[in-house]
């Protein structure tokens, strides 16, 4: 059977321009016939060969009775018969019988389509240039023609009327009864106008109803009007191009013209050059969006129905009876989000608290869109035609359950080729599930706290303070006295934060220099501390470091004089923002991600002496107004000679959470430690979450194994938008980020294959120039 498949395609060609050269078969009169088996050969052709008319080949043994573009790579299709009943490859046949019917007829002999019309003996059946399939009657009158039953495609002079209508799955185009030509979705849930803009008035379209001829139609030039006071007019307008107009199965309206070179169609105008505005591609509460390529993901709070499929959408993540109790649901926000239709209430002006409230007190309510300049509300009923794009001023609220964790919400990808949108459902991307939360160290934690228990209670020999031989006398770095201190403080009024080993309280020293002032707890025993610090501190400078004007020793009053750096600490603007004064763009994340890296690589690396931070957190990196990192708090810097491999310390140091294994484990502790924690405040910066207080909704905790793997997982994907912080609404950069996590992933990794704070500043300077958001 295969072998002979060659020589039927060989012999087929052959037949075809054998006809084609010497008698083109483009009027056949009655009693003429095609058999399916022979569908190599047309049943007719245009005059000049641009359309041919016969069995089309739409799938394994299944054929339709079509017309098409003769000379285009894929054999373009214009007019289908049977569009929903392909008949089979053996048996089938299409009839123009004596009495002038043309019939298409499946093997068992049955009638599957017919043009429902006996012209009688002596008619005939052509297939025109135009594309047009036409029987005439004896005297040459038209009786029936294929331009008056479309399918997805108008051509040039075919008019589109009353009563017509274009259609490609669930959308079509036709007029209305209002005498407007609109596209439509008309799905199994429900059914909408998207253009012209539903958002607009018919008229500001630029469309009107008062012209009830509802006719339209494309001339040779590539000229489209219609009756309503649409234009269209082809980018390539003019004579002598081959054109179609295309309703696609994206929903799409497109204006192609074909390039007789390399027998392919460019698109000349489409109606919904923004395609996320086709209602329907996506399913109910979710949202098309461009990343770029248009892709559907589910609103906040809610999870697909269906992993394969986006037309079913999404569904809250907990099935939930809102109560009309207002603790049992909260509102999360998605920017520039907006769903078309199904508005419960609409109010304006009205303020943002205000439609809170009228949704909040509606238990048919699930989300409200809200646009600040015009306070214009909206409280939606239900959520379809979701889409996302910077042209959206406004917002929308999604009334999800309060125990929802916001940070496992999750979102799946839709990517479509760029070049062949309209297979948008056929290409499902294979989507992956991640739940990335956990309380990492959760079971470690026990541990730790046992360990550091067993030191305090056990050893504390604390060594003689060792200052008064010390002279740190530079320009930057003095000997300040305790009264001194007490009077630029205030009397240590007023208290600025708690520190791993003291506490934090402004001063101004001179009258003019806004200082931070460490006052050591418990001073007696953090003498060794003490001592460590001062004897780094003086020399030290680095822009991403706080700077240190000086220190105090004066029996139990230890104190460390700082700068003052005004814009609080990262674990602020990370955790606890909600308000937009301190919430972190991408940008300014990266930027406190890279200078993070370049203050530890300072310390580790061009430091006289090697100095270890051993406390790298969130909490621990200043920031200024400019949002430019100051690494604070070496109470528990260590430091060795460069010549010294590693140092062990005496106790337990380091906070839970970001502290590397390694610290439990008693094995020596070296630079590598900070860079495991840098790991952890870099997923996190790249989270917007804590990850040791992240928990799973049925409260299971991760363990760090755990973590890594689902890590590992996305970034095989080449996806990573499912850890990035949810309230940045996507505005980041996917390079940076997965760049981001990937670093994380090495630093949180096996201890010695962590890469080194100078390798992790090269690799974010490498990818540091890309600053979209
Ligand atoms: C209505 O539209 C048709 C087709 O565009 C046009 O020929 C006709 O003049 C229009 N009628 C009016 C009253 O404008
Ligand atoms: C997807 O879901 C829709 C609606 O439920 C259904 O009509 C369609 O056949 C499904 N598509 C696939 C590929 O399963
Ligand atoms: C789309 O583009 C890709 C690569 O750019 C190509 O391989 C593929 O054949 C194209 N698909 C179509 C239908 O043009």
């Amino acid at each position: 059977m295969m072998k002979t498949i060659p020589y039927l395609i060989l012999f087929s060609s052959l037949q075809i321009m054998a006809c084609s050269s010497a008698s083109p078969e483009h009027t056949l009169g009655t009693n003429s016939f095609l058999s399916v088996e022979d569908y190599e050969k047309p049943f007719l052709i245009s005059p000049h060969n641009t359309f041919s008319f016969g069995f089309y080949e739409v799938g394994h043994n299944a054929f339709s009775l079509s017309i098409w573009f003769t000379n285009t790579i894929d054999k373009t299709v214009v007019w289908v018969a049977n569009p929903n009943s392909p008949v089979n490859g053996h048996g089938s046949k299409l009839s123009f019988y004596l009495e002038g019917n043309l019939v298409l007829s499946d093997g068992k002999g049955s009638i599957v389509w017919d043009n429902k019309m006996m012209s009688g003996q002596g008619s005939r059946v052509a297939l025109l240039e135009t594309g047009n399939l036409v029987i005439t009657d004896s005297k040459d009158c038209v009786v029936w023609q294929s331009f008056d039953s479309p399918t997805d495609t108008l051509l040039p002079l075919q008019l589109l009327t009353k009563d017509k209508r274009l259609v490609s799955g669930y959308y079509s185009l036709y007029y209305d009864s209002d005498n407007v030509l609109q596209l439509k979705y008309d799905g199994p849930e429900i059914s909408s106008i998207y253009w012209p803009n539903p958002y607009y008035s018919i008229f500001d379209n630029g469309r009107t109803t008062y012209n009830s001829s509802r006719i339209g139609i494309l001339d040779n030039t590539g000229h489209f009007m219609s009756s309503d006071g649409l234009n269209i007019v082809a980018s390539d307008s003019g004579l002598g191009i081959n054109r179609r107009l295309t309703i696609n199965q994206d929903g799409n309206l497109r204006l192609y013209s074909l390039n007789t070179l390399e027998k392919k169609w460019t698109v000349t105008w489409e109606a919904m050059p923004q395609i996320c505005g086709v209602h329907g591609l996506c399913g109910g509460n979710s949202i098309c969006e461009y990343s770029p390529s248009p892709r559907c993901s589910c609103a906040l709070g809610y999870e697909m129905v269906d992993l394969e499929n986006w037309s079913k959408g999404c569904q809250l993540m907990f099935t939930n009876n809102y109560g009309q109790v207002v603790d049992h649901f909260m509102f999360v926000e998605m920017q520039q989000v907006d769903f078309h239709g199904f508005d419960l209430a609409y109010n304006m002006p009205i303020s943002l608290e205000g439609c809170e409230k009228i949704c909040s007190a509606m238990n048919s309510c699930v989300a409200y869109s809200y646009r600040a300049g015009h306070g214009r509300c909206f409280a939606k009923g239900q959520l379809f035609n979701g889409r996302k794009t910077p042209s959206i001023t406004g917002s929308t609220y999604f009334k999800i359950p309060k125990t929802t964790n916001i940070l496992i919400v999750k979102q799946y990808g839709l990517t479509c080729r760029h070049n062949n949108t309209h297979e948008m459902h056929q290409h499902l991307e294979k989507l992956l599930y991640y739940y990335i939360c956990a309380a990492i160290f959760g079971g470690l934690e026990l541990i730790f706290i046992t360990i550091a228990y067993v030191f305090l209670q056990s050893k504390q020999n604390i060594p003689k303070s060792v200052l008064d031989g010390y002279e740190f006398m530079t320009e930057h770095f003095k000997k300040f006295s305790y009264r001194e201190l007490k009077e630029a403080t205030g009397n240590f009024k007023e208290e600025l934060g708690r520190g791993g080993s003291g506490v934090f309280y402004r001063g101004v020293l001179d009258k003019k220099r806004v200082v931070a002032v460490k006052r050591l707890t418990n001073a007696t025993k953090a003498e060794e501390e003490f001592q460590a610090e001062i004897s780094v501190i003086g020399r030290i400078n680095h822009i991403n470091l706080v700077r240190t004007w000086g220190f105090c020793s004066e029996g139990k009053h230890k104190l460390l004089v700082y700068d003052y750096v005004e814009n609080e600490s990262l674990e602020k603007h990370l955790f606890e923002s909600i308000d937009a004064k301190r919430f972190l763009r991408w940008s300014q994340r990266f930027i406190i991600a890279l200078g993070t890296a370049r203050g530890l690589a300072y310390l580790h690396h061009e430091c006289l002496e090697w100095v270890v931070h051993c406390d790298m957190k969130p909490e621990n990196i200043l920031l200024t107004q400019d949002f430019e990192v100051k690494i604070a708090d070496f109470g528990l810097a260590k430091l060795s000679k460069r010549s010294c491999s590693s140092l062990q310390l005496s106790h337990m140091r380091g906070t839970i959470g970001y502290m590397a294994p390694e610290w439990a484990l008693s094995l020596p502790i070296n630079a590598k430690v900070d860079v495991f924690s840098y790991g952890i405040v870099l997923l996190e910066i790249v989270m917007g979450a804590r990850i040791s207080s992240q928990t799973t909704t049925e409260g299971e905790k991760l363990d760090l194994t755990q973590i890594l793997e689902a890590l590992k997982q996305l970034v095989a994907s080449g996806d990573v938008t499912h850890i990035v912080d949810a309230k940045l609404h996507g505005q980041f950069n996917h390079l940076q980020a997965m760049e981001m996590v990937k670093i994380s992933l090495s630093c949180i990794g096996e201890r010695n294959k962590r890469p080194t704070m100078d390798e992790i500043v090269k690799a974010l300077m490498a990818c540091s120039c890309e600053d979209k958001y």
